[in-house]
This record gives C-alpha cells, sequence and structure tokens, in this order.
C-alpha cells in the first residue's frame, strides 16, 4: 500500500493546477493513465474567458454566463469563478504561461484578446490558436520539478476505496483509490484522505468528437460507482465545426476563427446562421450546433463550411497557424478554401456534483475541471470559460481541503484497505469483443442520444446499454484488468448516465433538445437533474 497526503487523479490544467499547490503541503501523487501531457487541456486552441480589459467588466461576463447557461448557472458560482479569474491568471503567468499581446501605438502591449460565441466583448487569452499546450506544457514543467509530486504516468485507477465499501458504518468517506500499473499490470492501493478527480470528460462516448482517446469518463464513472452525487449529464456540448475530413477526424476547428469573421456557408457558399439567430455564426454554440444539423438534414449534404478566405492570408497563417498547418498536410489551404464542418461532441458540461470549492458529496473526494458540475456552465458552457473554471477551482479546492481534512502528519484513518484480488483471472483472449463494444456505444450514443433527441431513441439506447453493461461486468471479473477493458466499463456507465439524465428531463434547454418536449419548462425544470448509485 502506498501512502500520500493527496492523491490526484488527471494531468491537465485542474489536476496539474491543484497538485502544485498542494505540494507545497504535502506528499502528491499524480496519477495519469498515458503521458502526462495527454489531456483534453493540451487539445484546447481557443483559449481562456477572464476580463483583463477596462472594455469589459465582471458583470459583463457573468451575464454572458448566465445566458448560454439557459437558467440552470448557479448564480454565486458564475460570479465567484468570473470575479477570482484574473488573480489565477496572473499565477499562470508567473509559472511561465505565455499569452499573445498585441502592440500599442505607443510603443507598449497589451494581452491580445480574442472573441468567441456568447461573449459580449473581447475577453479571450490565447496563445495562438494552441493555448491548451502552452498552458499544459508550462505546468507539466513545474509539476516535474517539484519535489513533492511523484507522476506516475501510464497509471489508470481502476475504482476508489470508500469507508462504506469497506464496511464502515460511520460517516462514509473517500479513502482512496485502487490503480492499475500498466507496465506490471498489478492493481496497487493508494491510500489517502484527500482524494481529487481531475479526470477531465467523456467525449470518446460518441462516434464524432473533438476529444482526445483519453476522454473516457472515468472519473465519473468512478465517482457514480463511490456513491458520489452526478449531476446534469444530458448537457453534452456539441462543437459546431469538427474538420471534416476523412483523414482528419476529430480535429477542432477553433470558434476564435468565427470570432475573427470566419462565416458559416452551405454548399453553395450562402451564410444561413443570420436565418436561426440574431448573433449570427457567434451565437451561443447550442444554437449553432443545432442549426448547422438542420442544414444538413434539409440539403442532405454531409458538412457545412467555415469561410475565412475574405480575410488576408497573413493574418489566417499568423493568428491560426496550427489550423493551416493541419489543414495544409491533408490538402486544404484556409486562406483560399472553405473548410469543411460538422458538429461533435466537445465537452460535458455534467459530471460529479461539487460545491464552488470541488467538494463532492462524498467526504475527501473533490473533482475539478470536466469531470466535475459546479454550476458554471448550467445547460449550456460558454465558450473558453472551462479553463478559467479549473484554475479558480483548484485553488479554491486545496484551501477548503486544508481545513477540512488537516493534515497532521498521520492518516485520518488508521485503516488499511485490503489489496485487489485478481483471483483466477487470466488475459483477455479476444479483444475484438473490446472493441467491438466499444464502437458500439459509440455510434449509438450518435445516432440516438445526439443534438437531437426523442424519448423513444433514448429508450432504445438505455435498453441496448444496459445489455452491455451486464456483458462487460462479465468481462471484467473473468479477465485480467488493461486499460482497454477499463476505459470500456467507464464510457458505457458514462453513456448510460448521460441517457438517464436525458430520460429524467422532460423538456428542452440548452444543450438538450428533445423532439417531444421542444420548449423550456420553468415551472418543472429549473433545476438540476440529480442521479445517485442507491
Ligand atoms: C474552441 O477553440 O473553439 C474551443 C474553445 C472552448 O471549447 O472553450
Amino acid at each position: 500500500m502506498k501512502t500520500y497526503d493527496f492523491v490526484v487523479l488527471g494531468s491537465g490544467i485542474a489536476g496539474l493546477s491543484f497538485a502544485l499547490k498542494a505540494a507545497r503541503h504535502g506528499t502528491v501523487a499524480l496519477i495519469t493513465k498515458r503521458a502526462g501531457e495527454d489531456s483534453n487541456t493540451a487539445q484546447a486552441q481557443g483559449g481562456v474567458a477572464c476580463v483583463t480589459s477596462g472594455e469589459d467588466s465582471f458583470d459583463l461576463h457573468v451575464r454572458d454566463t448566465l445566458t448560454a447557461g439557459a437558467g440552470l448557472c448557479n448564480e454565486a458560482v458564475v460570479r465567484t469563478i468570473v470575479t477570482e479569474g484574473p488573480a489565477r491568471i496572473q499565477e499562470l503567468m508567473e509559472l511561465g504561461v505565455h499569452f499573445d499581446e498585441r502592440d500599442l501605438e505607443s510603443g507598449e502591449s497589451e494581452l491580445d484578446l480574442g472573441r468567441e460565441g456568447g461573449h459580449s466583448k473581447r475577453r479571450i487569452l490565447h496563445a495562438r490558436d494552441a493555448t491548451g499546450r502552452e498552458i499544459e506544457q508550462s505546468l507539466l514543467r513545474a509539476a516535474q520539478t517539484t519535489p513533492n509530486i511523484e507522476l506516475l504516468e501510464n497509471h489508470m485507477a481502476v475504482d476508489l476505496i470508500t469507508t462504506g465499501k469497506l464496511g464502515f458504518v460511520t460517516e462514509d468517506r473517500c479513502v482512496g483509490a485502487y490503480v492499475l500499473d500498466e507496465s506490471t499490470g498489478v492493481v496497487e492501493t493508494f491510500r489517502t484522505d484527500r482524494l481529487i478527480l481531475a479526470t477531465g470528460g467523456c467525449g470518446k462516448v460518441y462516434l464524432y468528437t473533438t476529444n482526445p482517446n483519453v476522454a473516457t469518463g472515468d472519473g465519473m464513472a468512478m465517482a457514480w460507482r463511490a456513491g458520489a452525487t452526478i449531476a446534469n449529464m444530458e448537457f453534452v456540448q456539441f462543437h459546431p465545426t469538427c474538420l471534416y475530413h476523412p483523414a482528419g477526424r476529430s480535429y477542432l476547428i477553433s470558434e476564435a476563427v468565427r470570432g475573427e469573421g470566419g462565416k458559416l456557408v452551405d454548399a453553395k457558399g450562402h451564410e444561413f446562421m443570420g436565418r436561426y439567430h440574431k448573433l449570427g455564426a457567434l451565437a451561443p454554440r447550442d444554437i449553432v450546433a443545432r442549426a448547422i444539423d438542420a442544414e444538413m438534414k434539409r440539403t442532405g449534404a454531409p458538412c457545412v463550411y467555415l469561410d475565412i478566405t475574405h480575410k488576408p492570408a497573413e493574418f489566417v497563417r499568423e493568428r491560426f497557424p496550427n489550423i493551416y498547418e493541419n489543414c495544409l498536410k491533408l490538402g486544404l489551404d484556409i486562406t483560399k478554401d472553405p473548410i469543411p464542418v460538422v458538429p461533435a461532441a466537445h465537452y460535458q458540461c455534467g459530471g460529479v456534483l461539487t460545491d464552488n470549492n470541488g467538494a463532492t458529496s462524498l467526504r475527501g473526494l473533490y473533482a475539478v475541471g470536466e469531470v466535475a458540475c459546479t454550476g458554471l456552465h448550467g445547460a449550456n458552457r460558454l465558450a473558453s470559460n472551462s479553463l478559467l473554471e479549473a484554475v479558480v477551482i483548484a485553488h479554491r479546492a486545496i484551501q477548503h481541503v486544508l481545513k477540512d481534512l488537516p493534515l497532521n502528519g498521520k492518516p485520518l484513518h488508521e485503516l488499511t484497505p485490503p489489496e485487489w484480488i485478481s483471483g483466477d483471472a487470466h488475459d483477455v483472449d479476444e479483444m475484438v469483443v473490446i472493441y467491438h463494444n466499444w464502437d458500439e456505444i459509440r455510434r449509438l450514443m450518435w445516432d440516438y442520444v445526439g443534438i437531437v433527441r426523442t424519448d423513444k431513441r433514448l429508450k432504445r439506447a438505455s435498453t441496448r446499454l444496459r445489455n452491455l453493461l451486464r456483458e462487460i461486468q462479465e468481462f471484467y471479473w473473468d479477465f485480467k484488468l488493461n486499460t482497454d477493458l477499463l476505459e470500456l466499463r467507464n464510457l458505457a456507465t458514462v453513456a448510460a448516465l448521460i441517457v438517464d439524465c436525458a430520460l429524467l428531463r422532460k423538456e428542452s434547454r440548452g444543450l438538450h433538445y428533445t423532439l417531444d418536449y421542444p420548449e423550456s419548462d420553468d415551472r418543472h425544470w429549473l433545476k438540476n437533474t440529480e442521479i445517485r448509485w442507491v
């Protein structure tokens, strides 16, 4: 058994931010299932929304966030995150994160602020079109050289350990996790009184997604199995503009392209967003994604186009160097050709329910970043608010946990969880079964639980997922664990949580749109959908 003051699962902006602060107080195991930089954060293009200009205000940022959230944001949480944001951004810059600046006539320079959908002001701090990579690299470098942090790559948490599961009848608390070391195949026991889930989202549950392969909803699934409250999983954000190209699947074309004047057009070059919303291509994401879906269904076209060819080629190459190069490799010169795009699953607004300190319903368990549902995003996340949420809540979580579970040199409980027993499990003989189930889940979620839903399709998905979960449970006990099997189990669990929440909400709101209840119902549904394993 290994014992740490803090165990952090996940090495994106949330996990790294927390680990760096926690290391000032005690020992930290920073556990990540692939390499340190394999995170959703590293893929983030747009940037961080934060009030830094005199032309902007906290009130405006709060208002924009509430508007996008369609009535379900927690206003107090929104205000906390927005107002505490500038101090956390300053810390990122002190750690070496470099955001783009622009030269002023006076000879001085200021932050170059981008614009994205739903924002009434320019307020997006960015590093060209690879903001997440800049943040990830700086934080990871700092973590790798911080003595109290032990970075454990290629380690994947299997399940959380709770006093309830161990048979203690007093308060149910999180006391650690079982973790698979991929290099040895051994499941180790990590004992801690302070476990932080920073495992990101679950985009891989859908056939088409902007997310990297790691986004399999592991934290949400583990928290569910441990009995923590999960909320609002029906609110899956589909990004309107994922590249549509057989060789470039999952490649995001940042909303910043529309922020800089990119137009959404059909195959004949006609702009269509004006028919759907007064803000046109910069309307909130749920509206743009649904409009594209409707246009594709109406015309039978497999995609629409994002056209930035009217802007000077030099500006496009300078502002979007990565998008330009990536598309060029696929034979597409975005300074001359419109970019074929389709909506794709991008962000989970729901997750493990927390307060504004990242504390979950299970004492000792914190959730920070996309894995959490803090109340910031409500029914639809405002673009670029998520990186801000991660740094602010990571900061608040460390302060909260130190008060709630103070470090006094020894674990709060002298308990020793039993070791993981593999029994007579043998190696998976046919990986094809795992891949088949994985594909089936992603396809059925895309077809039945996508941008436009119906109860009939959701019920069909629910029945099939229950069968799959039963099958997966059998493998789980018969075969030696590997990451593919663990991810499949988590993916199926998270898919079922999305469907369960979607079936509960008998209205359309934000990202949840159903033909059976096309209107919002404020009288009955101005509230979270909360579910718990009972
Ligand atoms: C983007 O660059 O469009 C993504 C920004 C975000 O999802 O917040």
